[in-house]
């Protein structure tokens, strides 16, 4: 049973405010996309690891992961408009010999490589969809247009999602083609429109996701500290 992993690289990252896309910002001398390609990379029984990059990009990418990152087949696509569209351009030259696909974030670089092996198990043991998450600690209110409560679920029942996300290869691919148009925050969400059950197992704290410059100094903080325990 052969996994490949999506690396989605696309995108802008507006809310970063920087200049580069968000895959090519740099943490600790290294791009994003360098640190969250080594990570999947070093998994178990990943075969082929297909990278989605921003338009501008493409070569760069190619080159500094060829540079920076011993791995198993490593390719760079280019990106869409949207992190759906980038998905699907990847999840296109998936070889035929794949039979589970993971699909992860660039803009989480510091998920530990021991979760990329437990969604990829978690598949490869019969499920079609697993997705990591965490517990809120946050209390979340559903809020119209002026910002007016207008209900607050039961924290208990929530989880903020991660990548990477598993699935199975023909399950991913069907949810992909059914999806007409949009863009979609995350892959497991085409699967649920299939009606098809997505698992959701115990994410980890360290795969938060990039979004704003306050992040980026928390994964500077983060990275000191596992090297210096190395
Ligand atoms: O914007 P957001 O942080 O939700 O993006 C999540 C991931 O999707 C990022 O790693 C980003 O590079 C990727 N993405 C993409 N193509 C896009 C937009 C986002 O690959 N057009």
């Amino acid at each position: 049973m052969k996994t490949a992993v999506i690396v989605a690289a696309a995108g802008r990252g507006e809310r970063l405010g920087a200049a580069v896309p968000k895959a090519m910002q740099l943490l600790a001398g290294e791009p994003l996309v360098v640190h969250a390609v080594r990570s999947v990379a070093a998994a178990q029984h990943i075969s082929y690891v297909i990278v989605a990059a921003p338009p501008d990009d493409v070569a760069s990418v190619r080159d500094q992961l060829a540079a920076l990152v011993s791995a198993p087949t490593i390719s760079v696509v280019l990106g869409g408009a949207t992190r759906q569209q980038s998905v699907a351009a990847a999840l296109d030259v998936v070889p035929p010999d794949v039979d589970v696909v993971l699909v992860h974030d660039a803009a989480r670089p510091l998920a530990p490589t021991s979760l990329v092996d437990t969604v990829a198990t978690a598949v490869r043991a019969g499920h079609d969809a697993v997705v990591p998450g965490i517990p809120l600690t946050d209390t979340v209110k559903q809020v119209d247009a002026r910002g007016a409560v207008v209900a607050t679920p039961n924290r208990a029942t929530l989880r903020a999602i991660q990548t990477p996300q598993g699935f199975r290869r023909k399950v991913l691919a069907r949810a992909h083609a059914a999806a007409t148009g949009g863009d979609v925050t995350d892959d497991a969400t085409l699967v649920e429109r299939l009606g098809d059950t997505v698992y959701v197992i115990s994410g980890a704290p360290e795969a938060f996701k990039i979004t704003r410059p306050l992040d980026l100094v928390l994964a500077e903080a983060l990275l000191a500290t596992r090297r210096a325990v190395r």
